[in-house]
C-alpha cells in the first residue's frame, strides 16, 4: 500500500488526505470542483501550521506531506495507480453508488474500495462492484488528523483479508481501528444521532435554549461539545440524512428526524460550514 486516492474534497477529504500523506503514503486527491481542491490544500497547509505550532511536526514534515498530495478532476487520472481508493464524497445514495460503479471500472484489478460513509449501507455500496470482497467501510471521525478512531464497517461480502488490510492500514495512521457490521448507522452514528435528534426536539419543544442544552450535556456528562454545537460541526444536512437512513433502515418512528432539523437544512442552515446553524459563526 503506498497510492492513496481519496474521492471529494470536502470536511473528510481534506482530513483523510492529510493524514494519509502525513504518514508517507502518495495522496491523490480527487474532486469534481477545483474550487474544492483549492479550498482542501489551503486548509490541510493550515492544519499543517498549527501542527507544527504545536511541535506535533516539523516545518519539513509540512513541505513533505504537501509534496505527497497531487489534485485531480479527473477521476480516471486520479486512480490508475491506487492500491486503495478512500471516497469521501457528498452522503448521498446514487452519487456514491455512481462512483463505485466508475471506481470498479477504472481501478487496478488490486485496488480496495473503501467508503467513509456515515450510514449508508456497504453491502449495496459493494453490490454494484464486480469486486464485492474488496470493498469495505473506512469511517474516519472529524476532524481526522485530531481524531483516533477508524470504524472498519465490513460489509456481508467484505473478504477477512480486506478487512485485516485496513485495520493494518489504520494502525500505520496511528489511528485505534474498530471492526463494526454493516447495519444502519454502523455503530457511532447509531448512537450519536438519536442523541443529537433528541436534544433539537429538546429545544424544539421548549424545554430549555441552545446554550442550556448543551452546557447540560457538556458539564453533566463530560461531553467536550454539547450536541447541537456537535450538529453544528458535523453539518445538519448530515445529520438528517443520517436520520433518514436509520429512520427508513429500522422502519422505527423513534429514529424520525425533528421536524426543526428538517425546516433548518431547508432553510440551508446548515452550522459552521455556511455559518449559521443552532449558533452562528
Ligand atoms: N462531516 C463529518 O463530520 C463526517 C464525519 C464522518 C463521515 N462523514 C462522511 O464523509 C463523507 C463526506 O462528508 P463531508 O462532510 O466531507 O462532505 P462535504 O460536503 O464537505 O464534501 C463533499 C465533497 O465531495 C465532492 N463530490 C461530490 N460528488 C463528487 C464526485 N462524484 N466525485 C468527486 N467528488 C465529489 C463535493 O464537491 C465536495 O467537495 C460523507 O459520506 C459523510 O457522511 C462526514
Amino acid at each position: 500500500m503506498q497510492h492513496i486516492s481519496v474521492v471529494g474534497s470536502g470536511t473528510m477529504g481534506n482530513g483523510i488526505a492529510h493524514t494519509f500523506a502525513q504518514f508517507g503514503f502518495n495522496v491523490a486527491l480527487i474532486d469534481t470542483q477545483s474550487t474544492a481542491l483549492q479550498r482542501a490544500i489551503k486548509t490541510i497547509s493550515n492544519n499543517l501550521d498549527r501542527q507544527v505550532k504545536k511541535e506535533i511536526l516539523t516545518a519539513a514534515d509540512k513541505v513533505s506531506t504537501l509534496s505527497r498530495i497531487v489534485t485531480y478532476t479527473n477521476l480516471n487520472e486520479g486512480v490508475k495507480k491506487a492500491d486503495l481508493v478512500v471516497e469521501a464524497a457528498t452522503e448521498n445514495e446514487s452519487i456514491k453508488l455512481d462512483i463505485f460503479r466508475e471506481l470498479d471500472r477504472l481501478c487496478p484489478e488490486h485496488t480496495l474500495l473503501a467508503s467513509n460513509t456515515s450510514s449508508i449501507s456497504i453491502t449495496e455500496i459493494a453490490s454494484v462492484t464486480q469486486r464485492a470482497d474488496r470493498v469495505i467501510g473506512m469511517h474516519f471521525m472529524n476532524p481526522v488528523p485530531v481524531m483516533k478512531l477508524v470504524e472498519v464497517i465490513k460489509g456481508y461480502t467484505t473478504s477477512v483479508e480486506t478487512t485485516n488490510t485496513i485495520i493494518t492500514l489504520s494502525r500505520k495512521l496511528d489511528k485505534v481501528p474498530v471492526e463494526v457490521n454493516d447495519y444502519p448507522g454502523f455503530v457511532a452514528n447509531r448512537i450519536l444521532m438519536p442523541m443529537i435528534n433528541e436534544a433539537i426536539y429538546t429545544l424544539y419543544e421548549g424545554v430549555a435554549d441552545v446554550e442550556a442544552i448543551d452546557t447540560v450535556m457538556k458539564l453533566g456528562m463530560a461531553h467536550p461539545m454539547g450536541p447541537l454545537e456537535l450538529a453544528d460541526f458535523i453539518g445538519l444536512d448530515v445529520c438528517l440524512s443520517i436520520l433518514r437512513v436509520l429512520y427508513e433502515g429500522f422502519g422505527n418512528p423513534k429514529y424520525a428526524p425533528c421536524p426543526l432539523l428538517v425546516k433548518m437544512v431547508t432553510a440551508g442552515k446548515l452550522g459552521k460550514k455556511t455559518g449559521a446553524g443552532f449558533y452562528k459563526y
